[in-house]
């Protein structure tokens, strides 16, 4: 089983989610491996067997650039068979609160097998650790399910 957590950030604060989301998967399986953005093999999505993507809202709302590469590489390709999940991290100063988390939450809801969706405001918060273990718990009885369902097949 071969698992990405492939985030982008500015300040800190989004990165400090994925070094927390790493540390459960660490605690579930070996081959778990972290990815600053500009460090992650795009070609390769498809070796992956779970893949959880983490960014910032910039603009109005919108997706960082750096990001929009894995954006379009799960848009155009089928990847329904990657189990997917999503965090994020904003400011509810904006009117669109982790809009960059809501853009790829749909888009994965379409082409990916999306298992769990995380916003945080800011920098996490001790409540927030516990929501961070509930998306790695959802991300891998996902990923069991489908290894279920292939043995089915
Ligand atoms: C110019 C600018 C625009 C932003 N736009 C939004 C936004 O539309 N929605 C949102 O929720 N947060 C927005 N933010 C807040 C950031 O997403 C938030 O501070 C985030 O935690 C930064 O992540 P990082 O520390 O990982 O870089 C914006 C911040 C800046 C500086």
């Amino acid at each position: 089983m071969k698992i990405a957590v492939v985030y982008s950030s500015i300040t800190g604060n989004t990165n400090e989610v994925a070094n927390i989301i790493h540390q459960f998967f660490k605690n579930e399986i070996d081959n778990v491996q972290l990815y600053q953005i500009d460090q992650f093999p795009i070609s390769q999505i498809n070796h992956f067997d779970a893949i959880v993507i983490g960014t910032y809202t910039w603009g109005d709302g919108e997706i960082p650039q750096e990001m929009k590469t894995i954006y379009q590489a799960f848009e155009d390709q089928e990847s329904k068979k990657i189990v997917t999940g999503v965090f994020g991290t904003g400011d509810r100063f904006y009117p669109h609160f982790c809009g960059a988390v809501n853009d790829f939450r749909d888009m994965l809801y379409v082409h990916s097998n999306l298992a769990a969706t995380l916003k945080i405001e800011l920098s996490p918060q001790l409540q927030d650790i516990e929501r961070c273990q509930r998306l790695v718990k959802s991300v891998m009885k996902r990923i069991h399910e489908a290894s279920r369902s292939k043995v089915l097949i």
